[in-house]
């Protein structure tokens, strides 16, 4: 364990002093495998982390490598992820998989360049598989930065790079809310952090991307003839034509005569 007196910021060392006493057991922080990681953080995109455990434990039981999960069709790969939401994740999840599996993970660098993989998810497995001292900034870690660090973060001191992406996870997520922050619940960030001082925490909010009501229903029409697509193995193409054609635009799915078919149907 990396000695956490010899960081520069006091308030990054009581950070990872809370998280080391407090910081919750999830099942993706009992392995530094890039992979496991690649699920995890792809499960957890816009999906709560208690829904996710099972859905990540019963994943990694089925398909525990990339090439494991590369082997599987893509009507597997879609029915295992039923209940997740945002499908397309998965059809991501198992392209990355079988490029991982036929020609290895690319460069740190290049992470980007797997399928539905973005600067978030890259930095994630940089941080939370590779241990590199980098910061994976989602909304929540987004949050606590502008209201703790408006002036910018101090830096990961080397070394501690997993313990400090993973606590800001945990704090972002239960303290550090948008809409009822805990300051004074045992904050590990309270002391220094200039919001809490100016009583301006909830002003210090940063915007969020609201999902509109269209796009709300569409993702619901979507999902009834997706489950009806993995589990009958086709669906009539016109039943929802707006639908089917979101569905095929996003690889999901392929009109087949009258029909719509899973992408790798025969
Ligand atoms: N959300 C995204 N990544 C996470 C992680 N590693 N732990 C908890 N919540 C997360």
């Amino acid at each position: 364990m990396t000695d956490v007196a010899s960081t520069c910021d006091p308030g990054v060392s009581r950070l990872i002093g809370w998280f080391r006493t407090d910081g919750a057991d999830f099942p993706w922080r009992r392995t530094r495998d890039r992979y496991a990681v690649l699920v995890a953080e792809v499960q957890l995109q816009s999906t709560q982390v208690g829904r996710v455990v099972p859905y990540f434990e019963a994943w990694m039981t089925r398909w525990p490598t990339a090439c494991d999960l590369a082997a599987a069709s893509l009507g597997e790969v879609l029915a295992a992820w039923q209940g997740l939401g945002y499908p397309r994740r998965a059809r991501n999840l198992h392209l990355a998989a079988r490029r991982i599996c036929d020609v290895g993970w690319p460069g740190a660098a290049d992470l980007t360049d797997l399928p539905g993989v973005g600067p978030y998810t890259a930095a994630a497995i940089r941080c939370f598989a590779d241990g590199a001292p980098v910061l994976p900034e989602d909304t929540n870690v987004a949050r606590v930065l502008a209201r703790r660090f408006p002036d910018g973060w101090p830096g990961t001191p080397q070394g501690l790079g997993w313990e400090v992406g993973q606590a800001f996870m945990d704090l972002g997520r239960e303290w550090c809310t948008a809409r009822a922050p805990r300051c004074d619940d045992g904050c590990p960030l309270r002391a220094g952090c200039p919001a809490a001082s100016a009583g301006a925490v909830l002003e210090r909010t940063p915007p969020r991307r609201r999902q509109s009501r269209f796009d709300g229903s569409m993702r619901q029409r979507r999902g009834v003839l997706l489950r009806e697509l993995t589990a009958h193995g086709s669906v009539v193409a016109d039943r929802d034509a707006a639908a089917a054609a979101s569905l095929v635009a996003d690889g999901l799915a392929r009109v087949d005569g009258a029909v719509l078919v899973l992408p790798e149907h025969p």
